[in-house]
């Protein structure tokens, strides 16, 4: 049996921008993953491969699902990496404990995960930069016009500086920041959100183009703030940020009265995290307000919640 995972993420800053080529910075989020678990298959001809998930329900032969199913294209571009030659049929099982569709990159997270197994099992010698790259090719089934930052977070397992096109910087941490993620509880697709957003800018190219400028600048001083351990400057790009999403149109009703009650009890900075419309917030907490701000999510109608730590 072989198995591997990978874990979840957050967009800390620059969201939607980066899809523009501006920077942005994401962090691994070890309190939730997709898991791949590769076992013999018992019946089925040499070369088959079953694909089971109990949560989307499927129990299907990869040779049945079409080239756009997700989960059936990361298998058959990693087979393909591997150069696999015939093989005793396998049965492929995924699990993941992080929910789909709300910015926590679940669909990345499931994609390393397989792309992993399959790795170790065939004792591959595919690194994380080629996994990512597989990864990237399943998340423009999903998304569209993915920026790459999902697969790339997800697949290095570190906290990283990501811009398209440019190899991705690990991010230096100068201290440790503790952050609550709140879920909305409504699912909301990326590739919607990266529409919308793709719409405005085609009506108004200038004035998108100045906003994703803005939060380029915003990432820049939230990069610094991280390596300063300065959690006051972190917080205060954080709400930054949150404007500007505001702004572009991505964020919700139900975003915002999180990211208000996170900073009225006492958050150093809050703001929506990944597509928006829906999905996650994330809120930047001190030791003696997390369970004020914790308490107070959870009264603004948080349908779960999470803390997770990035620190040196
Ligand atoms: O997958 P999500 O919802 O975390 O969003 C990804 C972030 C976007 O910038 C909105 C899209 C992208 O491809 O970078």
């Amino acid at each position: 049996m072989t198995k591997a995972c990978a874990p979840g993420k957050i967009i800390l800053l620059g969201e939607h921008a980066v899809v523009y080529g501006r920077p942005a910075l994401a962090v691994p989020v070890r309190q939730v993953q997709a898991c791949a678990r590769i076992e013999p298959a018992g019946d089925g001809a040499p070369g088959g491969v079953l694909l089971v998930s109990a949560g989307t329900a499927l129990h299907a032969w990869l040779d049945e699902l079409p080239a756009e199913h997700p989960l059936a294209a990361i298998c058959r571009a990693t087979l393909a990496a591997l150069a696999t030659r015939e093989f005793a049929p396998l049965r492929l099982s995924i699990e993941s404990t992080i929910p789909v569709a709300s910015g926590l990159g679940s669909s990345a997270a499931v994609s390393v995960a397989v792309a992993r197994a399959l790795n170790q099992h065939f004792d591959g010698s595919l690194r994380d930069g080629d996994i990512s790259d597989l990864a990237y090719e399943v998340e423009r089934i999903h998304h569209g016009t993915p920026s790459g930052i999902d697969n790339t977070v997800v697949s290095f397992d570190r906290p990283v500086l990501f811009q398209r096109g440019e190899r991705p910087v690990p991010l230096a941490i100068g201290g440790t920041f503790t952050f609550l993620i709140a879920d909305t509880g409504i699912a909301a697709p990326t590739a919607e959100a990266v529409g919308l957003v793709r719409q405005r800018w085609s009506a108004d190219p200038a004035r998108l183009e100045a906003a994703f400028d803005e939060i380029a600048a915003i990432v820049l001083d939230g990069r610094r703030a991280l390596q300063d351990g300065d959690h006051h400057a972190l917080g205060q790009a954080m709400r930054r940020n949150h404007g500007a999403l505001v702004g572009l149109g991505v964020s919700s009703v139900e975003l915002d009265r999180l990211v208000q009650a996170a900073e009225a009890s006492g958050a150093l900075g809050a703001k929506m995290s990944g597509g928006g419309m829906g999905g996650h917030m994330i809120a930047l907490v001190g030791a003696p307000e997390r369970d004020a701000v914790a308490a107070s999510l959870n009264a603004a109608g948080a349908a779960s919640l999470l803390r997770s730590e990035v620190g040196p």
